[in-house]
């Protein structure tokens, strides 16, 4: 069994999620960002892929009072678990995904993380878990997610990472925010990088919905994925 999956991604409108500094740009409208934190405050965990963790460090919280009220009020931890998909688990020990909460913290990597780091984060109750030797296997780790009471997960990056759930057939909804600029660049990563699909694997999209958000001209479209075509992984 595995939780209900959705990705959550903001884009420019030539289809990129950050520039080629890969510094983690803004995107995001106010309106936007605020609609991310209700969709975050609706999760019962958050995963972010390696380079996003290990580079950007989110703290991935729930920013609000208001909703961090009504997430206890519903029985919830007032910050969904965070979840890191890393092969190499070197992140600080002192940084935001690590400190910020109070939340929950689960660690799925690799053979490549040394004991003694492995050591470090469960001192500061991470939970991780060894999965695999070259990258993670998401199949054993959104299972392990949902045997932790995990119903509902939000994906929030990086294109490596939202390709690899899509492609193993993980993924049944996206959310895809359009800002009304270019970033432009052939090495700027665009929402789901990896090795790709060739012309007949595409992965079909159902639209579900979309709207104008913002008086900036940012557009939210919401897809159901189509994972009836077999697993790809
Ligand atoms: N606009 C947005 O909404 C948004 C949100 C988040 C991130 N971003 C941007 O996305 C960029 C980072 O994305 P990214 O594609 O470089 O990296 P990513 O998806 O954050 O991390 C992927 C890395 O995680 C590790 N990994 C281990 N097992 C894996 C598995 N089974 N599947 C996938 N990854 C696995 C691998 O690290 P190794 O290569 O070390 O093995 C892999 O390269 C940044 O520029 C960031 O700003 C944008």
């Amino acid at each position: 069994m595995r939780p209900s999956v959705f990705i959550n991604v903001a884009i420019s409108a030539d289809g990129k999620m950050d520039t080629v500094e890969r510094k983690g740009a803004g995107i995001s409208s106010a309106s936007d960002k605020a609609r991310v934190l209700r969709l975050r405050a609706g999760a019962d965990a958050v995963m972010v892929g390696g380079h996003t963790l290990l580079d950007e460090d989110p703290k991935l919280t729930v920013k609000t009072a208001e909703l961090r009220e009504e997430r206890r009020a519903r029985g919830q931890p007032e910050n969904p678990l965070k979840v890191g998909v890393v092969t190499r688990a070197n992140l600080n020990p002192e940084g935001p995904f690590m400190n910020a909460g109070p939340a929950e913290r689960v660690i799925f990597t690799t053979s490549q993380t040394t004991a003694a780091q492995v050591a470090i984060l469960t001192e500061l109750g991470a939970q991780v878990f060894i999965l695999g030797e070259h990258k993670v296997n998401l199949h054993e780790a959104l299972e392990i997610l949902y045997s932790l009471g995990v119903r509902r997960l939000m994906v929030e990056g990086g294109g490596t990472l939202n390709f690899e759930l899509l492609r193993a057939g993980l993924v049944d909804e996206l959310y895809i925010y359009i800002a009304s600029k270019i970033f432009g660049g052939q090495s700027a990563p665009t929402l789901a990088a990896g090795v790709g699909f060739v012309e007949g694997e595409a992965l079909p999209l159902e639209l579900l919905d979309t709207c104008v958000l913002d008086q900036e001209g940012g557009v939210l479209i919401r897809y159901r994925v189509n994972n009836q075509i077999s697993d790809r992984g």
